[in-house]
């Protein structure tokens, strides 16, 4: 599909993020190995999670949905069903690696597949701790890439130091550790999106975090947990940037999740200079969740790299796009991680970021953005121009580009506009009601 996205003068309104996809995947995963029934509520509404679903369904697990709340009944450790078919993870890297986990401790064969974009993406770090607890798993280019074939069984716990900060990598582990042997720890170099660990506690599970270590030692169950997903701030990271980047803008993002471990958005918009604030925070399901608003913001440049990139790694191509609407000189370093997401996202963002004029240059592990003056510097909504250009099929690009466009003048093209259908189905829609 084709959109095409002309600048606007100004962006008001209200906006509630789907459901959060990290959240909702765990949800789905950790409730079905659970014991009994548990209820979700904005489960986030994307095909994603949805692949995640039907794998889970394929594997035996009942999920029903009266009115957007869904309702899984957990099996128990023992009561999956070897798949009749190949399993599908679609575009989902997360559905592979903390389904593979899972399919390494089960008493059958299974196979785990997804489309061209999946298939080119790294599964060797996951099939080399999964092998170590004593998992038969195979891959495709010498154990590297997907299709997996996975005959489980009996798996052992291990200590793993994770190569790289990767929370599909760690809760890939902490699944497969639920069915071992012994305890597992995993040590992080950095930390991670927690989500699984949070969830995983409040389901009665015994784990205990030392720094950036986490020791799981397996229970005999886990408690089916009621759950309302929160916002989430990669969805509201749109609006954030283009409340901020817009010269005539005020945006407030309801009901969005602030779990420490994914709001580094909000620090380097704040450390940028943006005008924007973090309101009725509360708890819910164990999340932290806020309102945010947002307006037009007078922004300097920034340098991001070390421990801040995984707690904002899915935002980068939102802050380049941010970059350019800077006083002074961007650096995102420390991010070679972007090169192997749903598409190569440094290559593809600095591709189509320059179409529209932005000035901005490719390093091997991020980006060099040369902004051209914050508000203060005048007409700031002239200063990239519409083109023509793509997602690389690829969710977070197509909505970089939207965003992009509503602050060039005339009008953006973007290819396969379709591609935000993994994450935020409803993103131009919303995006119309702004302006
Ligand atoms: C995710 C973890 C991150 C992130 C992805 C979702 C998760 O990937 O980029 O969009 O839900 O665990 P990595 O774990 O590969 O860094």
């Amino acid at each position: 599909m084709e959109k095409r996205v002309k600048g606007c003068s100004i962006l008001r309104g209200d906006i509630t993020p789907p459901g959060d996809k990290s959240i909702s995947h765990r949800a789905l995963i950790l409730n079905s190995i659970a014991k009994g029934r548990a209820r979700i509520e904005n489960l986030a509404a994307g095909d994603d999670v949805y692949s995640t679903m039907s794998c889970l369904r394929t594997l035996g697990v009942e999920i029903t949905d009266s009115g957007g709340t869904y309702s899984v009944s957990g099996l128990g450790t023992e009561g999956f069903v070897e798949p009749a078919d190949v399993l599908n993870a679609g575009n989902s890297g997360t559905t592979m690696r903390l389904l593979s986990g899972l399919l390494a401790a089960q008493p059958f064969l299974s196979i785990i597949t997804g489309d061209e974009s999946l298939r080119t993406r790294p599964m060797d770090r996951l099939i080399q701790p999964l092998r170590s607890m004593g998992a038969e798993i195979w891959g495709r280019g010498s154990d590297s890439l997907a299709p997996l074939a996975i005959r489980g069984g009996k798996l052992n716990g291990i200590h793993y130091t994770l190569p790289v900060a990767s929370a599909q990598l760690k809760s890939a582990i902490l699944i497969a550790a639920l069915f071992a042997n012994g305890n597992t720890t995993v040590e992080e170099p950095v930390q991670s999106r927690d989500h699984t660990e949070l969830l995983l506690k409040a389901m009665g599970v015994k784990l205990k975090h030392e720094g950036t270590r986490i020791k799981l030692i397996p229970s005999a169950s886990l408690s089916p947990i009621d759950i309302r997903v929160p916002g989430d701030i990669s969805a509201a990271a749109c609006w954030l940037i283009a409340g901020a980047i817009h010269p005539n803008a005020r945006i407030k993002v309801l009901n969005t999740g602030i779990n420490p471990t994914r709001t580094g958005i909000i620090d380097v918009l704040k450390q940028m200079g943006a005008k924007i604030e973090v309101e009725r925070v509360r708890r819910e399901s164990g999340e932290l969740v806020a309102d945010l608003s947002v307006e037009s913001s007078d922004l300097v440049a920034t340098q991001i790299g070390g421990s801040l990139i995984p707690r904002l790694i899915d935002e980068l191509p939102l802050i380049a796009l941010a970059g350019s609407f800077a006083r002074g000189t961007t650096t995102i370093m420390d991010a070679q991680e972007l090169r192997i997401k749903e598409s190569d996202r440094i290559g593809a963002t600095v591709r189509e970021l320059l179409k529209l004029g932005v000035d901005i240059e490719e390093l091997p592990d991020g980006m060099v953005i040369r902004g051209r003056g914050g508000l203060a510097g005048g007409e700031r909504a002239k200063q990239l121009t519409g083109a023509g250009c793509t997602s690389h099929h690829d969710h977070r690009l197509a909505m970089t580009l939207g965003i992009a466009a509503l602050v060039s003048q005339g009008e953006t093209v973007i290819q396969d506009a379709e591609a935000v259908a993994v994450s935020y189905p409803n993103f131009w829609q919303d995006m119309e009601k702004l302006t």
